[in-house]
């Protein structure tokens, strides 16, 4: 059974946010997962039990997704940032290994930027350093007045349609199901407030020459939310980086080619150890 006395669903109380994580094996130095937008830790079970005989993995629902339930507070990738600290220091974590896909991604980049000495190496996945151009930003904000007109049900069909490769609602029915599900279980404040965060971003590329610790880049081929040109770019900015590009994947390559992703995770973090 998922319980907290096993390491699942634990809450840990921050300033103004309960945090809800699953927190698994041992080791000195934890990886902790950071999800994307609008998902929650749940996305990450496959690598944590996959890890967890080996090392100490934390994935946690970032502050207004999943179960830590957030209405009041406006949502910022700097919060974030100072959430995971918060928590790192809560936990007595000194250092860590951080992982982050997409909107995760932006948020494990903001963070070692603004913490360098808090990480001792960098998983990127799906994501991207660049800000929200001008027309980005305004779909944002349109996708808000909509959403807050209109309701969720548009916004979800489309960004569905753009998560996956294309082979995926054939083949992994029930990764996409799963997925679904998470996705569609948000508030439509979460997602409104996940919006404007995104929007809101600082671009990330000009501290990546600054990065000194290992680094992992991973991709899916078919990732049309943050495209691997982005990736690349990473890739030729970060010196100490390696980039696994995934065939058959799209934005979420930890769920939809688990077996290719867990080997060059699990290959980068023998490297490092
Ligand atoms: C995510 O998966 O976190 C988001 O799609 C990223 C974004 O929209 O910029």
């Amino acid at each position: 059974m998922k319980t907290a006395a096993n390491g699942f669903n634990r809450t840990i109380d921050l300033k103004n946010v309960s945090i809800s994580y699953d927190d698994l094996g041992e080791g000195p130095i934890p990886v902790i997962f950071l999800h994307g937008f609008p998902f929650d830790k749940s996305m990450w079970q496959n690598q944590l039990e996959y890890l967890q005989s080996s090392r100490r993995v934390i994935a946690l629902d970032l502050r207004g997704f999943g179960k830590s339930k957030n209405e009041e507070t406006a949502l910022t990738i700097d919060l974030f940032t100072s959430d995971l600290i918060e928590f790192m220091d809560k936990l007595a974590i000194d250092k860590a290994i951080i992982c982050g896909l997409s909107m995760g991604g932006y948020i494990a980049l903001n963070s070692i930027h603004k913490y360098p000495e808090r990480f001792q190496a960098l998983i990127l996945c799906d994501t991207q350093c660049i800000a929200d151009t001008t027309e980005g930003k305004e779909k944002r904000y349109k996708t808000i007045d909509e959403i807050e007109n209109g309701g969720l049900i548009e916004f979800y069909e489309g960004f569905i349609k753009n998560l996956f490769n294309k082979d995926s609602g054939i083949n992994n029915k029930e990764m996409v199901e799963e997925l679904q599900t998470v996705v569609f279980s948000n508030t439509q404040s979460s997602i409104t407030k996940g919006l404007v965060a995104m929007a809101e971003r600082t671009e990330t590329c000009s501290y990546l020459a600054s990065i000194a610790v290992p680094t992992l880049i991973i991709c899916g081929r078919e990732d049309v939310l943050t495209p691997l040109g982005q990736s690349e770019f990473m890739n030729g900015k970060i010196k100490n980086s390696i980039l696994k590009v995934i065939d058959k994947a799209g934005h979420v390559s930890n769920l939809e080619q688990p077996q290719e992703f867990n080997k060059y995770l699990s290959n980068f973090l023998n490297a490092i150890s």
